[in-house]
């Protein structure tokens, strides 16, 4: 049941994303959109990492990183790409606060971040199925 959550606090993000990236140029639907998928994938990885090893009473994901069994190589893929995702999102959100308070320098390096951040946050989903 919380493993379903957890895959649909990931679709929602994906989706808020998707409906960001259609409303790039529009800042007001924009950052909100881009903002709730944030907040859509924290309250995954919170249920992810804390919430259902606590109440499965199962190794949380990080720590099974070091366990050998046949998923350790997924589990390693996804953990990184989620991580690199999860650095994506920082970088976006600061450089998204520069360009919101009209520093227009930053949007090329926003748009170079943001085609790196779509690709691992896409394969980060994908791989989840698979840990
Ligand atoms: C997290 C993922 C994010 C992605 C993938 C993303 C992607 C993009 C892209 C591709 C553009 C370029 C639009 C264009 O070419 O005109 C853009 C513009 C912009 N983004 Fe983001 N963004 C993200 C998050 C944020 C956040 C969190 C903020 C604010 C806190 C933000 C603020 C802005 C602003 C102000 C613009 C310029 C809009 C305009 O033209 O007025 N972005 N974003």
């Amino acid at each position: 049941m919380l493993t379903i959550a957890s895959y649909v606090l990931a679709t929602v993000a994906l989706l808020f994303i998707a409906a960001g990236l259609f409303f790039a140029s529009d800042r007001w639907r924009h950052i909100p959109l881009m903002l709730e998928a944030f907040a859509a994938d924290m309250i995954g990885l919170v249920l992810v990492e804390v919430v259902i090893p606590l109440q499965t009473e199962s190794t949380d994901p990080v720590s099974g990183l070091f366990e050998t069994d046949g998923n350790w190589a997924w589990r390693v893929v996804h953990a990184s790409l989620a991580t690199l995702a999860v650095v994506g999102y920082v970088i976006q959100i600061i450089s998204g606060r520069k360009l919101a308070r009209g520093d227009r320098g930053v949007l090329g390096f926003h748009r170079r971040i943001a085609r790196g951040f779509v690709v691992t946050r896409v394969l980060a989903y994908v791989t989840m199925f698979f840990v």
